[in-house]
């Protein structure tokens, strides 16, 4: 099969998604091409470097590519103050200078860290991301939000900063834990629940071989995220800013940001693509209760996420109806005490709601925790 490509139209900032399997073998040639005489600073976490990082080491060697590497530690606590500045440091360490290129190779920790590092050093260097999970080449690696969590909240501090480039590489999912390829999935089936209906019918069909892999699954996983890289980029080219319906890409992230702040992004109690399924399914209760959305969809979106192994009710001990409600009340999505919501009027019919009761979300969620 060849590489497909999606592109970002966004002006003289326009960029291409590349989709393919096998691209780590030529991601040194790639890069070469589009930034010539760029070195390039290659920052991963310890995990994904020890599976794949010679791989990249020797791509870019063969393209002439003089490079150096920054290591993090796997997990969200990494996209953090302290971890940004360990980030900065290995970067200015290795005399990265403003024509010379990040690339990000990792999960979305990895890429919102690495772009928001990438935007503030010499106020500016190049950016080419790497995804190497399924939520990264699906969601988190295309659109350019970057940025780190603070005590506060999810995502708090950042910037707008597109990469120059993106390549995901499918065959590189392989090697991905089962817990982390359903996290991602989460993100998947999100564009199906946004506004696309008939690629939720789809992938209700074809869970099973996007979930097992193999031959079929290669096929199923590449029309998975051709489609979703898809669905991100009509929207980040409409409103790349979040001043109009980019917003709707934020379903389900209300409730589920609230719950990472609530484990302390301890990636051991839960992922982000976790909290997205349970704040996704959450919102469809939320809309089956106040009489938006048919209570058979909220149940059929539900039963999907549980099919797959995704956790779809709050667990554990994620705090009180006030203690989360106020974490929401920290999210971005709050103007003058009203709270915006995504909501939905079913599969593939979600809307922005801006005047959301705070009083009403929070019966909602005591009924929730009871
Ligand atoms: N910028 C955006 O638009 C955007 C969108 C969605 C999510 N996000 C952010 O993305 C983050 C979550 O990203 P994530 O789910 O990729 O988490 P992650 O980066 O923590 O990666 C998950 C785990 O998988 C491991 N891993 C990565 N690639 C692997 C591979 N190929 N094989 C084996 N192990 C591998 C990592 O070491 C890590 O332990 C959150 O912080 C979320 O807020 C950002
Ligand atoms: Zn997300």
């Amino acid at each position: 099969m060849t590489t497909t490509i999606v592109s970002v139209g966004l002006g003289e900032r326009a960029y291409a998604i590349h989709i393919d399997e096998g691209l780590l073998a030529k991601a040194g040639a790639m890069i070469k091409q589009s930034h010539p005489r760029a070195r390039v600073a290659i920052v991963s976490d310890k995990q994904v470097y020890a599976l794949h990082g010679k791989a990249l080491e020797a791509s870019l060697a063969a393209a002439g590519i003089d490079y150096a590497v920054v290591l993090l530690e796997a997990g969200e606590k990494t996209k953090s103050f302290a971890g940004l500045e360990q980030c900065l440091n290995g970067l200015l360490a290795a005399k990265i200078e403003r024509n010379d290129v990040v690339l990000a190779f990792g999960g979305g920790v990895i890429g919102d860290l690495a772009g928001f590092a990438a935007s503030i050093l010499r106020r500016g260097v190049q950016f080419v991301q790497m995804p190497t999970t399924l939520l990264a080449q699906v969601d988190s690696s295309v659109g350019g939000k970057t940025g780190i969590n603070t005590a506060f909240g999810k995502n708090l501090v950042g910037a707008f900063y597109q990469p120059s480039l993106v390549l995901a590489d499918i065959a590189l999912l392989e090697t991905l834990s089962p817990r982390e390829f359903a996290a991602g999935y989460a993100e998947v089936a999100k564009y199906g629940l946004i506004n696309n209906a008939p690629f939720f019918e789809w992938l209700e069909e074809n869970k099973d071989a996007l979930f097992n892999g193999g031959s079929n699954g290669l096929a199923a996983r590449r029309h998975a995220i051709v489609t979703s890289c898809q669905a991100k980029a009509a929207i980040v080219a409409r409103d790349e800013k979040e001043m109009g319906d980019r917003a709707l890409l934020n379903l389900g992230h209300t409730f589920g940001h609230a719950l990472e702040a609530a484990v302390k992004y301890d990636s051991a109690r839960l992922v982000h693509g976790e909290a997205v399924s349970i704040g996704i399914c959450q919102a469809f209760r939320y809309c089956a209760q106040e009489g938006l959305c048919p209570p058979e969809e909220a149940l059929r979106v539900e039963a999907h996420f549980q099919a797959v192994g995704l956790p779809t009710r709050l667990m554990q001990d994620y705090g009180t109806a006030d203690s989360l409600l106020d974490a929401i009340r920290q999210d971005k999505k709050v103007s003058r005490g009203k709270l915006t919501f995504i909501l939905t009027r079913g599969i593939g019919k979600s809307f922005i709601a801006k005047d959301v009761e705070a009083a009403k979300i929070g019966s909602f969620l005591e009924k929730e925790i009871a």
